[in-house]
Order: structure tokens, then C-alpha cells, then sequence
């Protein structure tokens, strides 16, 4: 596909091609780790933008660590609510994309107590004067609904290091808007090192070409703001979605994002569900207008999800074998964190 052909090429995205070179060629010399806030359900952004390269990566051989973030969902909110229910929602949505539990490691924040306790040790490794120029950060605090500011939305990339430096992952796929969080991991990982001696790697970020997918009200598709189609949504449900979804007045279909963004996303979406070039889509669809847009995305959307949501639905019905992935994923992570924690209190001097 040539969706993003025409963008310029940052260092970031070059290196990102040379690691790609180097997985293909080596994929037993990475640990990948990445997460998702047990916020809501993921949906089609999700699955095009990170679920899908999970495990593409993990079919390549690398030894894949997923993250349920739960102390992270406390960032922006007072109460993590209904936490159960999204963390099992992350689980069924996991395993029904194809991670496989032998293969990946699934866990979560609270379960893994020397993970979080690598935190303090970190945080004397950054400035106030850094954590407050994050960018990310300062988006998120621009755009809080909370009345104040909490500590953990300035050290929450600190704790990320932690998320990553644990079980010392060197590989770390992320879109462009975790770039600044990848960048303070690296400043850890570097000033730890110069200071204690060498415990840790300086992970790399892996750039995914993500999609640009808006939701179906044309703002950001949010797990949050009810206009994504979630991955476990049925055929019914995404036909209603896609239904609602915004367009516009010109009855011949192109495929122009800036010009058009909400045709030109659900036009994407098609595209990306049916492997092929979205201006191909678009040309094919011609005059049909929105109404032969729309039946052609549900059309895509729904066949492309189809496999995907039967083997949810099949692992929806064994709940304890799905909660049984996680108590497994802590275990190992519990090892893993138990015995980094050991090598920085003997690097760091503390006693044990
Ligand atoms: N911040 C990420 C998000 O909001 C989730 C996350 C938590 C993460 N810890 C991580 C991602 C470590 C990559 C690495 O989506």
C-alpha cells in the first residue's frame, strides 16, 4: 500500500526502516514491549495502528511484552473505573487477534510490584525542568477534564521507563505522539547506567506507519468518545456506526484526507480492511456517493473482522482460561521484575 509514500522521511523513520531490516534478519536479539490503558475497548484504530504489527512481530520470532496499563489510566481521571471489564475486554481482544500466550507475555501495572518500585530510582534521574517540557504531557494536560493536575500525570513517562526497563526491552513500536516518552526511557536508561554501571539497555523506538483513521464523527477516533467501532462490536453495531459516520455533500467519492477528512477516512478504512490502495476504492465507488461508501466499509469492515470476532467469541465463553493469560503473564513478568530489581539494588548499593 502507499499510503504514507509521499510524507517526508524523518531520522526517526529511518531507523525505524533499519530495525525493520535488522528484525527480519535477527528477530531473537529483540524484547518488545508495549502497552494499552485499560480505558475502554480497542477498536479499528488500534487494530490497524498496533494490534496488527504485535503480531506480525511476534510471528517473526521476537519475544513480545504486552502491558495492561492500569495505574497509567490514572493519569487523566480520579477513578479507573470498571477495570475488570476493560482488562478482560483487552484479554479477549488479544488473544482473538492472535497473540499467542506461549509466545507473548500479557500483564498488568498492579500486579507487578518491582516493576513499580524501579520508579523511585528512576525518578532521581530526571529533572522537573524535563518532565515539565514533555509534550505529550502538556497536550494531555491542555486537554484534561480533571480540575487539577496530578504527579502522576508528570511522572507517568517515568513510570513508563519502568514499564519498558524491567524486563529490559529494546524495542519498543509506538506512534509518534510517545516519541518524547521514548526519549526520557533512553535518558534513564543512559544516566542509570553512567551512574550504577551497566543493567540497562537503551531501547530503540520502532515507528509504525500508522493509518490516520478518524472516527466516525471526524474527530479523533477515541476508545472513549463512542465513535469507533470497537473490535468485539458485531456486524449490526458496525453497520450503525458506519451509518452515522459524517461525510460530506460532493457525491463523487475521492480520496483527498485534507480536503475531505471523513470520506477520505472511511474511504482509508475500506481500503485498509480489503488490503488494497485506498484511491483505488475510491475510484471504483466513483458516483455511488456516501451511500455505496458506507455499504462498502461495513461490507470490508465486517468480513475483514469476521475470523477475529468469532475467536473472541468462542474464548469469551472459557473466562477463567482468559484470566488464566493473565495470571501467567504476571508470573513471568513478576520473575522477570524481581530479578532486575535485584541487579539495580546491587548496583545502587542497597542492601538486600
Ligand atoms: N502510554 C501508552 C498509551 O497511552 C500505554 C503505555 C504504558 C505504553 N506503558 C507503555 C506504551 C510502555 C509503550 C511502552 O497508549
Amino acid at each position: 500500500m502507499t499510503i504514507t509514500d509521499d510524507l517526508p522521511v524523518s531520522p526517526a523513520e529511518r531507523r525505524s526502516a533499519e530495525l525493520e531490516r535488522q528484525l527480519a534478519e535477527a528477530p531473537g536479539r529483540f524484547r518488545v514491549l508495549t502497552g494499552d490503558r485499560p480505558t475502554g475497548a480497542l477498536h479499528l484504530g488500534h487494530y490497524f495502528g498496533t494490534l496488527h504489527n504485535r503480531v506480525r512481530l511476534q510471528n517473526l520470532g521476537v519475544d513480545v511484552f504486552v502491558l495492561i496499563a492500569d495505574y497509567q489510566v490514572l493519569t487523566d481521571r480520579d477513578v479507573a473505573e470498571r477495570l475488570t471489564e476493560h482488562v478482560e475486554g483487552l484479554l479477549l481482544d488479544y488473544l482473538a487477534i492472535g497473540l499467542d500466550p506461549a509466545r507473548t507475555t500479557v500483564f498488568n501495572h498492579s500486579a507487578v510490584p518491582a516493576l513499580n518500585q524501579l520508579m523511585l530510582p528512576f525518578l532521581s534521574l530526571v529533572s522537573v525542568a524535563e518532565l515539565g517540557r514533555n509534550p505529550t504531557v502538556k497536550d494531555e494536560i491542555a486537554h484534561s477534564r480533571q480540575a487539577a493536575v496530578s504527579g502522576l500525570m508528570y511522572t507517568y513517562p517515568v513510570h513508563q521507563a519502568a514499564d519498558i526497563l524491567f524486563c529490559k526491552g529494546n524495542l519498543v513500536p509506538v506512534g509518534q505522539d510517545q516519541l518524547p516518552h521514548l526519549e526520557i526511557t533512553r535518558t534513564i536508561a543512559r544516566r542509570f547506567d553512567e551512574r550504577y554501571g551497566a543493567v540497562f539497555p537503551e531501547p530503540d523506538a520502532l515507528l509504525s506507519a500508522a493509518p490516520l483513521l478518524l472516527g466516525t464523527d471526524g474527530t479523533k477516533m477515541s476508545k472513549s468518545r463512542n465513535n469507533s467501532v470497537a473490535l468485539g462490536a458485531s456486524e449490526d453495531e458496525t453497520a450503525r456506526l458506519i451509518k452515522g459516520a459524517t461525510t460530506d455533500a460532493d457525491r463523487h467519492i475521492t480520496y483527498d484526507p485534507e480536503a475531505r477528512p471523513g470520506v477520505s477516512s472511511l474511504v482509508l478504512l475500506a481500503a485498509l480492511c480489503l488490503d488494497r490502495d485506498p484511491h483505488a476504492v475510491a475510484d471504483e465507488i466513483g458516483d455511488g456517493g456516501a451511500a455505496v461508501l458506507k455499504r462498502t466499509v461495513t461490507d470490508a469492515v465486517n468480513s475483514r473482522m469476521a475470523p477475529i470476532r468469532a475467536r473472541r467469541a468462542e474464548y469469551a465463553k472459557d473466562m477463567g482460561y482468559v484470566r488464566s493469560v493473565l495470571r501467567a503473564g504476571n508470573e513471568r513478568a513478576n520473575a522477570i521484575a524481581e530479578a532486575t530489581l535485584d541487579e539495580v539494588r546491587d548496583a545502587m548499593g542497597t542492601p538486600r
